[in-house]
């Protein structure tokens, strides 16, 4: 709380409200009362203007391009840390110490065998199901396999779903390639770290050995550190207005990767390598630079433009360097890493880019260097829901710890018609 009011004038009543100061970053406008005092709503379609609850996980300064988690810079994180440190830090708040770090990923390892029975959930599937739709259903029917973690009252349950998800993740999303493939899915293996364990699990056939190169597991753990949280973002809030209601742990992430599938989030990867695909040459990129700018054409350019950050995304600056490592390491010549660069250069120097503050975002690269290791296309999305599965639980259990925690409702400006009689049929 600070002694600054905001003042607000309805008619013929001045009401003071408080501001609230966080840590860092904007103020906000307590207007809990608003309703109360004036019978009326504020409208922030999108949410532009809404701190819809406080957190201490993550921050993101949208003008100056910074992302912190926990305090920590992304690009420090993605430098110097592995995903299961940050995965400790977002749900504990603190960088662990060795010992520590070793029995959280010794608990984490421990819990990635997805019960046997899930295996048989999957032959459901039609073998072309996109691999979000089999993520969203295996990961919504965790909870009927493990009924002794959904008590959302029990902070021992709480802690073992969310192990379970971050766990469990990985190996849904490797068998949802292997079915697709139509491979034998593979166990986790126990002596591998996380990420070269989720390789494996994708990779590796029964038929020969599979040892996981250390460029690509450098290269995927920066990945799922650079996705692992990001603020109130459009899955996040769905996470957290599903888990307001009460609903089980594995119903929430469910409704997040939901979310998360939409081309305007977590879609955009994929969507970004299709375009830079579609365009194949640096000789075609004005064409589409010229689309992009045409009010008449729906066609934006994908992994470019963000809703907070309004100067570069921070994480865009590692993946295009984690790029580069990745395609020079596999001795890879894509020629849609060229369009992807020119195509970058282009709209930075161009006026309605630059008006707008459309900046190249995490996913413009990311689908790049996915490609290069060798995940199709419908993968990326999936791999992006397996890093965030952190932030969702991280967000979720500080919601849940929350005292001042309500089920999420917003309300309206109702548009529809105005109170009338219901005509029979025979009278229409
Ligand atoms: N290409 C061309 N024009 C764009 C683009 C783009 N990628 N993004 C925004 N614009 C234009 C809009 O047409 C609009 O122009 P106008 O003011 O003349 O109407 C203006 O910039 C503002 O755009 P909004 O859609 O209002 O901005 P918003 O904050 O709502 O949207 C979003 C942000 C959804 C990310 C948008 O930039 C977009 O669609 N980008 C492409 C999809 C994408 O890459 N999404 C990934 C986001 S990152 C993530 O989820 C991890």
């Amino acid at each position: 709380m600070t002694d600054k009011k905001a003042t607000l004038s309805v008619e013929d009543k001045n009401l003071d409200y408080a501001v609230i100061s966080g840590s860092i970053g904007p103020q906000v406008i307590d207007i809990r009362k608003l309703y109360a005092q004036t019978g009326m709503f504020t409208y922030d379609p999108g949410f532009t203007s809404t701190a819809s609850c406080d957190s201490a996980l993550t921050y993101i300064d949208g003008d100056q391009g910074i992302l912190l988690h926990r305090g920590y810079p992304i690009d420090q994180l993605a430098e110097q840390s592995s995903f299961m440190e940050v995965a400790y830090l977002l749900l504990n708040g603190e960088l662990p110490d060795g010992d520590t770090l070793s029995d959280f990923t010794r608990t984490i390892t421990r819990h990635t065998m997805l019960h046997e029975q899930l295996a048989t959930f999957y032959r459901g599937f039609r073998r072309d199901a996109h691999p979000m739709a089999i993520m969203c259903g295996v990961v919504g029917a965790l909870s009927a396999f493990y009924h002794d973690s959904t008590d959302i009252s029990d902070p021992v349950q709480r802690k073992i779903a969310s192990h379970r998800l971050i766990a469990k993740m990985p190996t849904i999303a490797a068998m949802a390639y292997k079915y697709s493939v139509g491979q034998p899915f593979v166990y986790p293996r126990n002596d591998l770290s996380y990420t070269a364990n989720f390789l494996r699990m994708t990779f590796s056939v029964p038929a020969e050995d599979y040892i996981p190169d250390p460029v690509i597991v450098d290269a995927m753990d920066k990945i799922f550190i650079l996705h692992a949280d990001h603020e109130q973002n459009a899955s996040t809030s769905t996470v957290r207005l599903a888990g307001s209601s009460g609903a089980n742990p594995f119903a929430c992430i469910a409704a997040g990767i939901a979310c998360l599938w939409g081309p305007a989030h977590g879609g955009a990867n994929e969507a970004a390598l299709n375009m830079l695909r579609e365009i194949g040459t640096p000789d075609r990129i004005p064409e589409y630079i010229a689309r992009a700018k045409n009010k008449d054409d729906p066609f934006r350019l994908m992994g470019f433009g963000h809703r907070v950050y309004k100067n570069f995304d921070p994480r865009a600056k590692v993946m295009q360097k984690t790029a580069t490592d990745v395609l020079d390491k596999l001795g890879v010549k894509d020629p849609i890493f060229d369009v992807a660069r020119e195509l970058e250069q282009i709209a930075l120097q161009d006026d309605y880019f630059i008006e707008k503050k459309l900046y190249p975002n995490v996913d413009f690269y990311s689908g790049v260097i996915l490609s290069a290791i060798g995940f199709p296309t419908d993968m990326f999305t999936v791999l992006f829901a397996l890093a965030r599965t952190v932030g969702w639980v991280a967000q979720w259990n500080e919601m849940i710890s929350d005292p001042d925690q309500r089920i999420g409702r917003p309300r309206q400006l109702y548009t529809g018609p105005d109170v009338r009689d219901y005509v029979p049929l025979d009278k229409r």
